[in-house]
C-alpha cells in the first residue's frame, strides 16, 4: 500500500512516497540496529539528499532546511531519540489509514451510546480505582522512590496513532493512580491537601460534562450567577454587611464582592494588583479634569514619579507565603520591595517593628502598596494580631490585605473565631477553597470589603467582557476559567455554617490532642504550639534529652538533632504508612537558631486521635529499629505508670531560679515532660477547678500559645445571629431576586 502524504510539520511542501515497508530504511551499509544514538548520521545522509525544493530557498535558509530534512529523515526512520520505539511499534502492529483514524477520533468526541460495553468497562475501571484510592490505608506505596516514577515517564515522542482507550486507562491506573499520594488518607498529616466530601466526584462529572467557561456568560449563562452567589455568601461570613448591601451587590455587574481564582497564589497576586492600582490610581483636578491616568495606564515608574515616591513596597511578617514574592515580582515592584518584619515568640508579626518601618517608609518616600496580615502562616499556623494591624493600616491609610488562605475558615467556629478578630476590617482577604473549605484543587478566592475596589483592574474587549456585561473575565487575571465554583456552592449549601464549624472545631481538637501527647512524651519537643491546627515538634535523641531540659544545647547539638529529624521524616515517608512534613524555622526559644522541625497540619476531617497515635507509634517503631540513629532508648511516649519520682532537671533548675528570685512559680512555658502530670496531681482542688477538673484542659493550656492565654480580650466574638437560620430578607436567593441592577 502506497500513500502520498504531505508532512504538515515541514512547511516546505516536501512530499514523500511511503509504504509500510519504506517507512524504515536502514542507512546504506548498515543493519537495522545500528545508530540508536544517531552517530552514523553523516554516513548515510549523503545518499539520502533530496532534490532541491521546487520553490526558491535563500542561501541563508539552506542550512536550516537541510538540518530540518536530516531531523525529519531520522525521525521517519526511527533514529531520532525516543521516536524509534513508537514508530516501529506502529509499523509492525497496526497500520491505520487516515479514514480509520478519523473514524476513531470522531468516535471519541461522540457521546457513548447507552449500554456501550467498551464505555461501561472503562467507567467500572475508573470507579473501582477511585474507590480503592480513596479508601487506601497507607498514604503512599511503600518504597517507591520518585526516581522510579520519573523513569516511567521518559518518552518525549508523542505517539503517531491514537492509543486504545481501555489500554490507556489501565496504564494510567498502574503508572499514576496506584502510586499516587493518597491525600485523603487520615494518617497523612503533613500538608494542606486532604479528603473531600463524597459528592465531589459526581459534581466533577457534571462540571466536566458542562465544560463551562466563566470568562463570559455566553459560555457560562448559569454558573456565572451561581459563582457570584457563593462568593456573596462567603463575603457575608467575613464582613457581615447589611442585607441591603448584599441585595445590591450579589448580582451587580458593576461591582465585585470577590474574585474566584485558581488558588491562594493567584488570589494574593490579584489582591496586590488591586492594591497597587488603588494606591496609585488616576487623579482629577478640582474641575474633574483628569490630570493623571493612574498606574494601570502609565505603569509603575511614571505613577511613582507623579505621586512623588521613589519606590513602592509591601510590608508583612517574615512568614509571608512565597506567593507574595511572586506578586511583588509580577507587579513590577521587585522582590526587594517585600519588606519582611520579624516575628515575636508566637510567630506573630512584631507590631512595633512594623509601625517603625511604616514611619521610615514615609520618610524614605516609599509608597506602601499593602500591609499584609497572615491568618494561618504556612509553616507555623500562626495568626497575626489582625485587629492591631487593621488599626495601623487605617492610621496610615494603607490597603490592608489578610492572607487567610489556610486559617480563614476559623471564622466559622464560635469557639475559635476570636483568634482572627480584625479580619473583618481588611480591605481584601484571600481564602483558599482547596484547603479548609474542602473543595477540589483549583479553588482560591479574594474578597473585597468595598465591592467597587477592584474596578481599578477592570479590562474589557469588544467581543466579550464588555463593560456592562456580567462577564467575570473583566476582573480576573485568568481569562478562560472552569466552573469550579460549582464545588464551592455545593459545599456551602451541603455543609452550611454549622457543618463548617464542626469540621474546624474537630481539626483543632485533634491538633490539641497531638500537642498534648507530644508535651507528655519524654523525647519529643513541642516546637510550635498550635494556634489552630498546625503544630511543629521534633524528636530528641536519648543523649540530648537532659541538655534540652537543662537548656544547654550547643549549635552542634542542634545540627545533630536536625539530622536525626531529617532522617526520621525521610524514613517515615519512605515506609508509606503515615506522613508528617518537615521545615526549618528560626526558633525563638533557641535565640532564633534555625532548627529542623516536623510539621503537622490537621486539615483532614477524617483524622482522629487514633490516627495521631498511629503516626507517633510509626515514628517510635522507626526509631526503635535503629533506622535513625543508635542513640535512642524506647521511652518514646510518656505513660503515667512509668512516671519518674524526680521532676526533670529543667524543672528543678527553673524551680531553683524561681525561688532564688523570690518568685512563687516556675516558668511553665519552657518545660515539657511528665513533670506537669505531677504538678497536676499535687494541684489543690480549687485550682484544678479552674481547668474544670480536667487534666487534658490543663495540658491544653500548657500547649496554647501565650498570646491567647495572656490576651485579656480573647472572648469569642459572638455573631449577632450566631448560627440562626437566615431570615427571608437575608436569604441569598431572595437577595438575588431583588438585586438592584444598574
Ligand atoms: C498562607 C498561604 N498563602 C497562600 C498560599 C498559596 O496557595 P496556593 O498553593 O493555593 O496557590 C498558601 C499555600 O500553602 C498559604 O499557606
Amino acid at each position: 500500500m502506497v500513500q502520498e502524504q504531505s508532512d504538515s510539520r515541514s512547511g516546505y511542501g516536501i512530499t514523500t512516497a511511503r509504504s509500510q515497508d519504506d517507512l524504515y530504511v536502514p542507512p546504506p551499509g548498515e543493519t537495522q540496529d545500528k545508530s540508536e544514538n544517531g552517530s552514523d548520521t553523516d554516513e548515510y545522509l549523503p545518499s539520502m539528499k533530496l532534490d532541491a525544493p521546487f520553490f526558491k530557498v535563500e542561501d541563508s535558509e539552506w542550512d536550516q532546511l537541510m538540518s530540518y530534512r536530516t531531523d525529519y529523515q531520522n525521525y521517519r526512520r526511527g533514529f531520532a531519540q525516543g521516536a524509534r520505539g513508537e514508530i516501529t511499534e506502529c509499523m509492525t502492529n497496526h497500520y491505520l489509514s487516515n479514514a480509520d483514524i478519523e473514524r476513531r477520533v470522531i468516535k471519541l468526541f461522540s457521546p457513548a451510546a447507552v449500554g456501550d460495553e467498551d464505555n461501561k468497562k472503562i467507567e467500572d475501571l475508573v470507579d473501582e480505582a477511585s474507590r480503592e484510592f480513596i479508601e487506601a490505608k497507607n498514604f503512599s506505596t511503600p518504597h517507591v522512590p520518585e526516581l522510579e516514577i520519573a523513569a516511567r515517564f521518559q518518552k518525549s515522542q508523542m505517539p503517531t496513532d491514537p492509543a486504545d482507550v481501555e489500554g490507556y486507562f489501565h496504564d494510567l491506573i498502574r503508572n499514576v493512580v496506584e502510586d499516587g499520594i493518597h491525600t485523603s488518607c487520615p494518617q497523612m498529616i503533613g500538608h494542606m491537601t486532604s479528603a473531600l466530601p463524597n459528592y465531589c466526584p459526581m459534581l466533577s462529572k457534571l462540571m466536566v460534562s458542562m465544560n463551562q467557561n466563566v470568562v463570559k456568560t455566553e459560555t457560562a449563562k448559569t454558573v456565572t450567577f451561581l459563582e457570584r452567589e457563593a462568593l456573596a455568601q462567603l463575603h457575608k461570613c467575613l464582613y457581615e454587611d447589611s442585607p441591603a448591601f448584599y441585595a445590591k451587590h450579589v448580582q451587580n455587574p458593576g461591582s465585585m464582592l470577590g474574585l474566584f481564582t485558581n488558588g491562594g497564589t493567584m488570589a494574593n497576586v490579584s489582591a496586590m494588583w488591586v492594591a497597587r492600582n488603588h494606591s496609585l490610581g488616576p487623579v482629577d483636578d478640582a474641575d474633574g479634569k483628569r490630570i493623571f491616568d493612574g498606574v494601570e495606564k502609565t505603569g509603575l515608574p511614571k505613577a511613582l514619579r507623579h505621586y512623588g515616591y521613589d519606590d513602592a513596597i509591601v510590608i508583612g511578617s517574615a512568614l509571608m507565603h512565597y506567593s507574595m514574592n511572586k506578586a511583588a515580582d509580577v507587579l513590577g515592584c521587585g522582590l526587594q520591595a517585600l519588606v519582611k518584619i520579624p516575628c515575636d515568640k508566637n510567630y506573630r508579626v512584631d507590631m512595633e517593628a512594623m509601625e517603625a518601618r511604616i514611619i521610615q517608609a514615609k520618610a524614605n518616600k516609599e509608597c506602601i502598596i499593602g500591609l499584609i496580615g497572615i491568618c494561618g502562616t504556612t509553616e507555623t499556623g500562626a495568626i497575626d494580631p489582625l485587629d492591631d494591624m487593621a488599626a495601623l493600616a487605617a492610621k496610615y491609610d494603607i490597603h490592608f490585605h489578610v492572607d487567610a488562605a489556610w486559617g480563614g475558615p476559623c471564622i466559622f467556629s464560635n469557639t475559635h473565631r476570636f483568634k482572627c478578630k480584625g479580619i473583618e476590617l481588611a480591605d481584601s482577604v484571600t481564602l483558599d477553597g482547596h484547603k479548609q473549605l474542602w473543595l477540589p484543587m483549583g479553588a482560591g478566592m479574594v474578597f473585597f470589603k468595598d465591592p467597587y475596589r477592584c474596578l481599578c483592574v477592570r479590562k474589557t474587549a469588544n467581543y466579550i467582557i464588555r463593560k456592562e456585561s456580567y462577564d467575570l473575565g473583566k476582573f480576573t487575571i485568568d481569562g478562560s476559567r472552569g466552573g469550579n465554583a460549582l464545588f464551592l456552592h455545593a459545599n456551602l449549601q451541603l455543609l452550611g455554617l454549622r457543618g463548617y464549624e464542626v469540621l474546624i472545631d474537630r481539626t483543632v481538637r485533634v491538633a490539641q490532642y497531638m500537642a498534648r501527647r507530644v508535651l507528655r512524651s519524654r523525647n519529643f519537643e513541642l516546637v510550635v504550639k498550635p494556634m489552630m491546627n498546625i503544630l511543629l515538634y521534633r524528636w530528641i535523641p536519648a543523649s540530648m534529652r537532659d541538655k534540652v531540659w537543662a537548656g544547654e544545647l550547643t549549635l552542634d547539638d542542634q545540627k545533630y538533632i536536625d539530622e536525626c529529624n531529617r532522617r526520621l521524616q525521610d524514613r517515615q515517608k519512605g515506609e508509606g504508612r503515615t506522613f508528617v512534613s518537615r521545615t526549618t524555622i528560626n526558633a525563638p526559644q533557641y535565640d532564633q537558631t534555625p532548627i529542623v522541625a516536623l510539621r503537622v497540619v490537621i486539615g483532614n476531617p477524617l483524622t482522629t486521635e487514633k490516627n495521631i497515635d498511629n503516626v507517633l507509634d510509626d515514628q517510635a517503631d522507626i526509631i526503635d529499629a535503629g533506622e535513625v540513629t543508635k542513640d535512642f532508648n524506647n521511652e518514646h511516649l510518656f505513660h503515667t505508670e512509668h512516671c519518674a519520682d524526680e521532676p526533670p532537671k529543667m524543672a528543678n533548675a527553673l524551680r531553683q531560679v524561681s525561688s532564688s528570685n523570690g518568685l512563687s512559680s516556675i516558668d511553665e512555658t519552657e518545660t515539657f515532660n511528665n513533670y506537669w502530670e505531677k504538678v497536676w496531681e499535687q494541684m489543690p482542688r480549687k485550682n484544678r477547678f479552674l481547668f474544670n477538673d480536667d487534666m487534658d484542659l490543663f495540658f491544653d493550656t500548657l500547649s496554647t500559645p501565650d498570646c491567647f492565654l495572656m490576651d485579656q480580650d480573647t472572648k469569642p466574638l459572638v455573631r449577632k445571629e450566631s448560627h440562626a437560620p437566615l431570615s427571608e430578607s437575608e436569604s441569598p436567593r431572595s437577595a438575588s431576586a431583588k438585586a438592584q441592577l444598574p
